[in-house]
Parts: structure tokens; C-alpha cells; sequence
């Protein structure tokens, strides 16, 4: 089978698309025919060997799939081949097959296309724990969400929309604010621009952010604390922009504001009740219509450097999708 494979640690434009042996299944597992994948912030850094665990050579990047089942062991049950999954797995997702545990992988909805099924698991799993878990968004609640063009930022305006909150949009470019205002943004706001804070400032009618949802880091982070509301909540999610911000401890005192951490690659394992609850609440929006996942730009395996080199530059809005199989 065809198979993206890191041989040495490197830029993406040294990756090649190999011809590799059709993985079979052990135990518990299953087998996928893959026919969309996605690609996160966070396979850019694995395939470079910058990230904070490296996988061991040689590996298949790619940690998020959708497909149909081809193979199942004999000791799995409630899956059969034919059945059409989404799911997240560490590596391997930039391949025509994957095999990964029955746990790994949920049974996709109908009418939901591929693409969408790829670009699902991480962004809305954080989003939804983030804002709903440990930020605590109340309905009516004002949510400032930085880097809202992105994958994990677009995920926090839907569900910030599902929760009831006035969601307010930051973005770099008038592209990107378009796109997350398509997305239900009630207001957008360029956060490059050094008077920023007042606009969010007009923007919240004075009040500040109730919540920030910050997946940027950097100065954007600082200054987005000098702006949130009494009680307010700054869920750190991530550093897009390659810095980690220093937060002065004046800032929360002075604000009355809190900072909160956020690693949904921890949830199962340190909070598996709220997984529980955060993956039951999504499938039902899911199942409802409620939620769609955004698809960003989708590319030709044979063009899977253009989905890495689209997110490294600051170019994607939505998730990069690589469609695989048909
Ligand atoms: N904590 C968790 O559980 C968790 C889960 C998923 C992802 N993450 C992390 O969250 C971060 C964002 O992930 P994502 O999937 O949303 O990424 P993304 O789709 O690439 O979006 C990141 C956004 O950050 C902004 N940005 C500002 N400076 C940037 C720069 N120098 N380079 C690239 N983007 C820059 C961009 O918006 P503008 O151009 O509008 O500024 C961009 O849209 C990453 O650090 C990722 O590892 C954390």
C-alpha cells in the first residue's frame, strides 16, 4: 500500500510517499481502508522531530482518519468490515490502510462525508473540553476565541454558538474573518492591529471576555488577559505562534481573572468520565445536524507536503484534508 514515511527526522519537502506492506491486525484491532486523513499543527512538528515525544523511525504521520472497515480480528466485536468510522490514532493516518484498537475509532453518521469525519476528533474534543469542561462557558457568556480561522479556533466558535455564548472572532486577515464569521462569529476583530483591545472592548459593550479560548500564545495572549471580564477564564490551548507568553502575576490579581490549562491528549487518561461525556455530547450534535465539522482546503495524497506547507506558513483557514481512497 501507499504510505506517506518519515525516514529521518525533516522538513516536510524531504517526506516521500513510499510503497509499504499492508499492515494486518492483532488482536482487538481493526483494519481501515482510509480514505480522508487530516493534519494537525501538531504532525508538522512530529515529522520534524521537534515535537515534545518523537515517534520512532520510520513512521507514518497523520493521527486522524476517516474510512471503512476491511478487516476486523476475531476477538472485536460491534464493528464489522463495510462499516464506515472516524477515529484518532497516534501515527499512520497518511496511509491507504490503517489498523489501529476498536476504542480508537466511533461509527460515523450518516450523511456525514469524509473529509468531515477526518477533520472531527481533536479540534472538537478540545473545544468542547476546554470550553465546556474547564472553562465552565456558561450560556450569555461573552467568548473571545484567538486564531479563529484555525482548526481547534473554528471548533471553539461552533461549540461557543452551541453553548449559548456571543462568540467574538480574532483573525489576522479579512479572509480569515470572513470564514469565521461564516461559522456563526456574532462579531470578528483583527488582533494584529495595535488597538485591538479597544475594539474587543466595543465589541463586549465594556464587560471584557468572559472566556478566552487561546490556541496562539505569544503577546496576543498577554494583552488578551489585560481584556478579560471579572471571574473571566484564559483556557491556554496552544502556541501556533511559537512563543510562550510570560504572564505578569499582577495580571490576575488586578482582573480577577483565572488561567486555565487545557491537553485533551490527557482527558482519557486523568479524566476519562469528562471524555465520556465531552464524546457523548459531540456525537449527539453530530447526529442531530447540530454540528458539522469544518473542512478546510483538501488536497491529492500525491499533494500531502501542500496540506503540511498550507498550515506551516499561516496559510490554512479550517483544517487541511488529505483525501486518499474513494
Ligand atoms: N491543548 C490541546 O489539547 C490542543 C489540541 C489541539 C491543538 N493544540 C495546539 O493548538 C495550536 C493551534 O492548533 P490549530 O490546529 O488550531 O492550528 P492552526 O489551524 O494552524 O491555527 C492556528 C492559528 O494560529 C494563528 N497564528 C498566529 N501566529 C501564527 C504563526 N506564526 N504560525 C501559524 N499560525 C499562527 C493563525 O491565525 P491568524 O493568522 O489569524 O493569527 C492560525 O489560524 C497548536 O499549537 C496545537 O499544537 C492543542
Amino acid at each position: 500500500m501507499k504510505a506517506v514515511v518519515v525516514e529521518q527526522y525533516a522538513p516536510i519537502d524531504q517526506i516521500g510517499l513510499k510503497e509499504i506492506a499492508m499492515p494486518e491486525v492483532g488482536p482487538g484491532q481493526l483494519r481501515i481502508r482510509v480514505q480522508a486523513a487530516s493534519i494537525g499543527f501538531v504532525d508538522g512538528l512530529k515529522v520534524e522531530g521537534r515535537y515534545q515525544t518523537k515517534d520512532a523511525l520510520p513512521f507514518t504521520p497523520g493521527a486522524e482518519f476517516a474510512g471503512v472497515i476491511d478487516k476486523v480480528a476475531n476477538d472485536v466485536t460491534g464493528f464489522a468490515p463495510g462499516m464506515r468510522v472516524m477515529g484518532a490514532a497516534r501515527s499512520g493516518a497518511l496511509a491507504e490502510h490503517i489498523v489501529v484498537t476498536a476504542a480508537a475509532v466511533e461509527v460515523m453518521p450518516d450523511g456525514l462525508s469524509m473529509e468531515a469525519g477526518a477533520a472531527f476528533r481533536t479540534n472538537y474534543l478540545t473545544a468542547l473540553y476546554a470550553l465546556g469542561e474547564r472553562g465552565r462557558l456558561r450560556a450569555g457568556e461573552q467568548l473571545l476565541v484567538l486564531g479563529a480561522a484555525g482548526g481547534t479556533g473554528v471548533a471553539a466558535i461552533q461549540i461557543g454558538k452551541l453553548l449559548g455564548a456571543r462568540v467574538i472572532a480574532a483573525a489576522s486577515t479579512e479572509e480569515k474573518r470572513s470564514f469565521a464569521a461564516s461559522f456563526g462569529a456574532d462579531a470578528v476583530i483583527d488582533y494584529t492591529r495595535p488597538d485591538w483591545r479597544d475594539a474587543l472592548k466595543d465589541a463586549t459593550g465594556g464587560h471584557g471576555a468572559d472566556v478566552i479560548f487561546d490556541p496562539v500564545g505569544g503577546e496576543v495572549s498577554v494583552q488578551a488577559f489585560r481584556s478579560i471580564a471579572w471571574n473571566g477564564r484564559h483556557l491556554v490551548v496552544g502556541f501556533a505562534a511559537g512563543q510562550i507568553p510570560a504572564l505578569p502575576f499582577n495580571l490576575p490579581l488586578l482582573k480577577g481573572g483565572i488561567l486555565i490549562g487545557v491537553d485533551a491528549a490527557q482527558i482519557a487518561r486523568r479524566e476519562p468520565d469528562a471524555q465520556t461525556r465531552v464524546m457523548a455530547q459531540l456525537s449527539a450534535w453530530l447526529n442531530d445536524g447540530k454540528l458539522t465539522p469544518v473542512v478546510g482546503k483538501v488536497f491529492a495524497l500525491d499533494d500531502f507536503r501542500a496540506a503540511f506547507k498550507t498550515m506551516q506558513t499561516r496559510a490554512a483557514l479550517g483544517k487541511m484534508v488529505v483525501k486518499i481512497g474513494t
